[in-house]
């Protein structure tokens, strides 16, 4: 197996990534990364719980009866297909949430590479199920027309982002596979993001609420906005977040010697291929480590930038020095399937 440390070590003390003009410090810049992830993680548990596990506590009859029913009043009706759907859209919808966030763990995929993967492909399954039956539920929803397309379009985009991200890891492109899971994550973000939307737009009203205002109108106002409010701008973000940490952003590809995408770094060649079965990839990962800790003692430390994410801050670089336990970490994630 060859290493391309060279093409990976293109720029590994640039101040910023490409497009980013903030003047903050990579410490700084790190610990708000650190931040947003954790405010991520915590607000995607939160509303799995909140918003998912009352639908499975009760029939939704019952639960369309009560004040806190949510949605329920909305299906209990429907049709036996839609009420499958609406329950298999609820459940992958939030185990997708819930699974997400830790995708864009670094510790995790660098320590782990093997749970990553296995939590990656359920991630993906859960937003084949859960986009599909979101199709099926969309003509049913509670919004009319613009919910039909704003909840209908964030479902295509759903299933067609995690699809490219998918084939991107299939061809083992982490930083176009690593873009894709960032947009298609601040889609399945979009279940956050309605419910914070939805009270926020409930409150504005409240000063033009007369007397004698029907409340169900004042709710009807505010649904009708969040079907595209809760997607539309999460993508934005990503977008930006995307092109900051110097990754294939859709108006712009990284420059060329800041930053090679590693769809363009060279195909391995047939002798670098990774061996098919599992026990002959056990054997050359073990010689190949072995090797590596060779060469590490006659190099010095060599830096690879493979963009960031959580815990690790905008500008990472992961040390190859060492025995280049890291760079073997980043191999076999680009081999294996994760990013
Ligand atoms: C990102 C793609 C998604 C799409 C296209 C989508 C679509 C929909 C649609 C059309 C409805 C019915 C709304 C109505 O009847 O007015 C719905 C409801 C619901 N969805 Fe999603 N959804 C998505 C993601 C998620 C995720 C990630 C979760 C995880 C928590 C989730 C949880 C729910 C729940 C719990 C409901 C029931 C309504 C409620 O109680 O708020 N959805 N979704």
């Amino acid at each position: 197996m060859t290493t391309d440390t060279t093409q990976k070590t293109a720029a590994p003390d640039r101040p910023s990534t490409p497009g980013d003009t903030s003047e903050a410090s990579p410490a700084a810049r790190r610990t708000g990364t650190r931040i947003a992830w954790t405010w991520v993680l915590l607000s995607s548990l939160g509303i799995a719980a909140f918003a998912v596990v009352p639908y499975l506590t009760a029939p939704l009859r019952e639960l369309a009866e009560s004040p806190s029913g949510g949605l329920a009043g909305n299906y209990a009706e429907q049709p036996l297909p839609i009420r499958i759907a609406f329950y298999a859209h609820i459940v992958a919808g939030g185990i997708a949430l819930v699974l997400g966030p830790l995708q864009f763990w670094r510790g995790l995929r660098e320590r782990r590479p093997r749970v990553h993967r296995w939590t990656g492909r359920v991630y993906i399954a859960a937003i084949g199920v859960g986009g599909i039956a979101a199709l099926v539920i969309a003509p049913v929803n509670d919004a009319g027309l613009v919910g039909l397309f704003g909840f209908g379009g964030l479902g295509v985009l759903w299933l067609v982002t995690g699809w490219l991200a998918y084939r991107a890891i299939r061809r083992h492109d982490v930083d176009t596979h690593r873009a894709w899971m960032m947009r298609n994550f601040a889609l399945t973000y979009a279940a956050v993001t309605l419910r914070i939307w939805l009270p926020l737009l409930l409150l504005v009203q409240l000063p033009f609420i007369a007397d004698g205002t029907d409340f169900d109108a004042v709710f009807a106002n505010a649904y009708a906005a969040v079907p595209f409010l809760c997607w539309v701008p999460n993508l934005i973000v990503a977008e930006w977040l995307i092109a900051r940490r110097g990754l294939p952003a859709l108006w712009r590809q990284p420059e060329r010697g800041i930053r090679q995408p590693s769809s363009s770094r060279p195909r391995p060649t047939p002798g670098d291929r990774r061996p098919t079965t599992r026990s002959a990839r056990v054997r050359v990962g073990r010689e190949d480590r072995n090797s590596r800790r060779g060469e590490s003692a006659q190099r010095p430390a060599a830096r690879l930038a493979v963009g960031d994410d959580a815990g690790d801050g905008v500008e990472r670089h992961d040390r190859v020095a060492g025995g280049g336990a890291d760079l073997l970490g980043a191999r076999e994630h680009v081999g294996l399937g994760g990013a």
